[in-house]
């Protein structure tokens, strides 16, 4: 029998109780790395922090399927509908090995799974049949009649909430959790305040899902689009050299006064133009002018080498006419830096509206230094390339261009076919001010750049949208020339995004029409959705539409300011957008976004958590996901759901970030996944009771997931959970308890959320998770310690304790140490972090590396019996004599005989846990181990 409309109203959620995280870390880890690749980001690579749609399926799947009492079946199940069962990795990797090796897939699903993922398709990448065998063993025990996954979502959501369920997310952003909603063939609600997110949203439903015969109209406008802007370029002259050549990349370079010489000199941090092809520019002095002509040559390995060094030197400018006097002037002095109170000013001139290159009179002037060409070979798709020196012909072309420019700029803007719009101050935009003068979004394109933009945005339509914003990221003066390309095409800019700010630049290259080509046919993946919800553009707390299941990504202390550096793009789109985005608010609203971590984000987070909470039923359920940077995180997220009548239900922690995200100064790796529901009664408890309350919960929580992962382990497969996951079980086990309450000691804990924060005061929310969170920690005792032994540690030693398992178990990323730490109370843990540790590969330092370091003074690990054990081992992998050694320990170790047992225990784990890994020349892992075993035996053996 089919199952009847809220027949499951009340059943728990899968992920309420169970959720793979290792398995969905691999997946999530493995989509970011697919770059390109990946399913929507075709339509705004600008856009960082995309989080992966394998997770997001998984949090709305999770949120769907009930908890039954077989939680190994569950698991099962959820791991087929995910493609993520080893039956699924079989085909998953069929589909990705060439036939001569799938007689080895055996030997892969062998393998850990995270190296299993990456010999396989993502699910995604593979289709429906993928799913094709799982039906009837799903519909068994879901008792479902499903032959696919949208009947299946449709399904289970009339069983839980009487109809197809209903998914919002309100903070859309580029549209990931959207998009992967109506892909499983959920009803979608979609916004953001930010046009540009809700435009990338829209992409996603209209261009990645439209169905196939709207993608083939689709590219006939964009060809239509590119023929006819080439077609303008051609009449105007602007791109050829006249004997076949077309231009490929101009580069230009600013030019300022030597106030010392009074030579007008370019600026270069660099001579080199192509690594690969072995150009440079050459200084050739014109005394008479006090100018530098430029000639580009072509050269040996020698002088290219030679070039590195340019005119632009640790900040200051410095040329030498004569090749003897040299001159070296600080930039910041040549733009007149001064400060004014606290404010960093100088001297340049502001650019106005009218302004689109500099005025003779101005401190930086910009110049044309070298041309690439290109010319495609007879006969042959392949191209010869050029780099020459500017000529007067080029020259006569620029002047057209910007005449050209000039006589339309302002009828251009008065249409919005170029930006008229003010930069405004902020944390990034300030760069573009106060580096050069640039107070209009316009200002940070050349007249070639507005020029081909321009073309473009007049024929503009809501499908090519996407085309505009890839010309206006890759094409603009803060698109860097990339000299170091090997040979090829040699070289090409890079796009103005590439770092998440508004860097200006001393030289930058313009691509040519015929250079940006393959912009108008972007190579958009296809995934046709039947439904889809419209996007809307408001601030998340005006949501007034009722839906099951919010899964939201909220700016939880964002590292990308998105209000501010999307004003880029939104510029060009304000004035007269498409029409299918003419309802949006053609403004970044800046003062209404959520943002930071203070008193504003709090209350507009409980705005907006209390108005979604108002508009779900009462079985509705919520997946909150952030990032987390801060250790404040626990006691923000507490408040925001007390105050919004929220509970936790579970949370899980997810590998989601990419090393290269990392790199772009965001130590941030993980995703934090709260579940929640409507907080429906009115408890009261008192402080005294809750200690034991959640010291229970986390009990049976974290009990409840190792005995699961027992049960998966006894099968033979990898374990589902490491220690952080338990950790992090842990945490949420304590916030469960705290946030069922509305009431603790008398307080109502809604006001108290509510609150306001003095700096430095903790509040009595602070107060409660601190202690939840330490009461959390407390209960996870490695295996081998006494539970009171090991609360006598110091945070410290439990810390490179925990750490050395978690190596064991194979963790390296730094996140890990730095979750650790936190919880643990360790101030500075870097200083037992080996030297060669990476966001990725990060471990300790084992007692050979950390020698006689550390061992007095203000270290945190100074004088504990942990550090004496440690330098112990260390005489030992000497060869010191072991009664040296042992004399050495009693003196080293406070109350030696107390501790005995203690060190004893230390060394055996040490031994156990070190063994197992692999040695390199500077880490010798082994050695400790054996080490340690000797010496645990010596101490247990000691007669004193
Ligand atoms: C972390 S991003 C979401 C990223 C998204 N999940 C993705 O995968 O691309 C947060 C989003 O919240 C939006 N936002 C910030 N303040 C807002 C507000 N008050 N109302 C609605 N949206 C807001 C930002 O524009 C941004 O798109």
């Amino acid at each position: 029998m089919a199952l009847q409309p809220f027949q499951w109203k009340d059943r728990p959620a899968l992920i309420e109780h169970l959720f793979p995280v290792q398995k969905i870390s691999a997946e999530s880890f493995k989509e970011q790395m697919a770059g390109s690749g990946k399913t929507l980001t075709t339509l705004g690579s600008y856009w960082k922090g995309r989080k992966p749609l394998i997770l997001n399926k998984a949090c709305i799947i999770g949120a769907l399927l009930p908890v039954t009492d077989d939680l190994l079946k569950d698991l099962e199940i959820f791991e087929l509908i995910m493609g993520i069962a080893s039956s699924s990795l079989r085909i998953r990797l069929k589909e990705n090995l060439p036939a001569s090796k799938h007689d080895s897939v055996n030997g892969y699903l062998e393998k850990p799974y995270n190296e299993q993922v990456r010999s396989a398709k993502r699910p995604e990448e593979v289709g429906n049949s993928l799913f094709a065998g799982i039906w009837p063993k799903v519909n068994a025990h879901l008792g479902t009649s499903a032959n696919s996954i949208e009947e299946l979502v449709e399904q289970i959501g009339v069983a839980r909430f009487g109809h197809r369920p209903k998914v919002a997310d309100v903070f859309s952003g580029s549209g990931q959790i959207p998009f992967e909603a109506a892909r499983i063939g959920c009803d979608v609600y979609a916004s953001d305040l930010n046009p540009i997110a809700c435009m990338l949203t829209w992409g996603d439903f209209n261009i990645v899902g439209a169905p196939t015969e709207k993608r083939s109209k689709l590219e006939s406008i964009q060809k239509k689009l590119a023929f006819e802007v080439e077609q303008e370029i051609e009449r105007l002259g602007i791109e050829s050299d006249g004997s076949g050549w077309r231009g490929k990349v101009y580069l230009y370079c600013n030019e300022v006064i030597c106030p010392e010489s009074g030579w007008r000199v370019p600026l270069l941090p660099s001579l080199i133009i192509s690594n690969g092809f072995k150009v440079i520019a050459k200084l050739k002095p014109i005394p008479t002018q006090k100018r530098y002509d430029i000639d580009i040559c072509y050269v040996d390995q020698e002088e290219v080498d030679a070039a590195k060094i340019g005119t632009v030197q640790d900040g200051d400018l410095v040329h030498s006419p004569d090749g003897i006097n040299v001159y070296r002037t600080s930039i910041k002095s040549i733009r007149g830096d001064y400060r004014e109170g606290n404010q960093n000013k100088n001297k340049l001139r502001l650019w106005e509206r009218s302004d689109f290159i500099p005025r003779p009179a101005d401190i930086f002037q910009e110049r044309l230094y070298c041309v690439q060409w290109m010319k495609q070979r007879p006969n042959a798709k392949t191209f010869d390339y050029v780099f020459r020196s500017v000529t007067q012909e080029d020259l006569q072309r620029e002047l057209l261009v910007i005449e050209h420019v000039k006589s339309r700029l302002s009828n251009w803007q008065d249409a919005g076919f170029i930006p008229d719009m003010l930069i405004e101050k902020g944390y990034n935009t300030d760069q573009p001010i106060r580096e050069r003068g640039w107070t209009y979004w316009h200002h940070l394109f050349n007249p070639r750049q507005l020029l081909t933009i321009a073309l473009v945005r007049q024929k503009l339509v809501a499908e090519t949208a996407f085309v505009l914003t890839s010309l206006v990221d890759n094409n603009s003066r803060l698109c860097r020339w990339n000299n170091s390309a090997s040979k090829g095409a040699g070289g090409n800019t890079s796009n103005t995004f590439d770092s998440q700010a508004l860097n200006t630049l001393y030289n930058y290259g313009t691509r040519s029409f015929a250079n940006m080509k393959n912009f108008f046919s972007p190579q958009y993946k296809s995934f046709p959705i039947s439904g889809f919800g419209n996007v809307k553009n408001h601030q998340a707390k005006e949501i007034n539409v009722v839906n099951d299941i919010y899964v939201t990504d909220p700016p939880y202390g964002d590292a990308v300011k998105y209000e501010e550096v999307t004003e880029f793009f939104i510029a060009w789109l304000r004035k007269n957008p498409p029409k299918e985005f003419a309802d949006w608010s053609w403004d970044s609203r800046r003062s209404l976004a959520i943002k930071g971590e203070d008193e504003g984000f709090r209350n507009g987070m409980i705005g907006t958590y209390r108005s979604m909470a108002a508009h779900m039923p009462d079985n509705g359920i919520q997946i909150l996901m952030f990032t987390h940077q801060s250790g404040s995180i626990w006691a923000d997220m507490a408040n925001i759901i007390w105050a919004s009548g929220l509970q936790v239900t579970a949370a899980w922690y997810v590998v989601t970030e990419t090393d290269a995200a990392i790199q772009d100064g965001a130590h941030v790796k993980g995703t934090i996944i709260l579940v929640l529901r409507k907080r429906h009664k009115t408890l009261e408890t008192f402080r005294d009771d809750l200690g034991w309350e959640i010291e229970q919960a986390v009990k049976s929580q974290v009990e409840s997931l190792v005995g699961l992962d027992q049960r998966v382990r006894s099968l033979g497969t990898e374990r589902l959970y490491t220690d952080a996951d338990l950790q992090m079980a842990g945490y949420a086990a304590a916030l469960k308890v705290l946030t069922a309450y509305s009431n603790i000691d008398g307080k109502d804990m809604v006001r108290e959320a509510e609150a306001p924060r003095q700096k430095g005061r903790k509040t009595f929310v602070d107060e409660l998770i601190d202690f939840a969170v330490q009461t959390a920690v407390q209960f996870l005792v490695p295996a081998g310690f006494e539970k009171s032994e090991w609360q006598k540690l110091k945070g410290i030693e439990r810390f490179y304790l925990k750490m050395v398992d978690m190596e064991h178990q194979g963790a390296k990323s730094l996140d890990n140490y730095q979750n650790f730490a936190k919880a643990l109370k360790v101030h500075n843990f870097d200083v037992l972090m080996s030297d060669a540790s990476k966001a990725n590969s990060a471990r300790l330092k084992i007692s050979s590396e950390l020698k006689s370091s550390l061992m007095a003074g203000e270290a945190e690990i100074a004088g504990t019996p942990l550090r004496a054990l440690l330098y112990a081992l260390f005489e030992l992998s000497k060869e010191t004599e072991i009664e040296e050694v042992l004399a050495h320990l009693m003196d080293n170790c406070p109350n030696y005989l107390a501790n005995k047992n203690l060190l004893v225990k230390m060394a055996e784990y040490i031994a156990t846990k070190r063994e197992s890994l692999k040695s390199t020349k500077t880490f010798t892992p082994e050695k400790e181990a054996s080490c340690a075993r000797v010496l645990a035996e010596a101490i247990r053996n000691q007669r004193l």
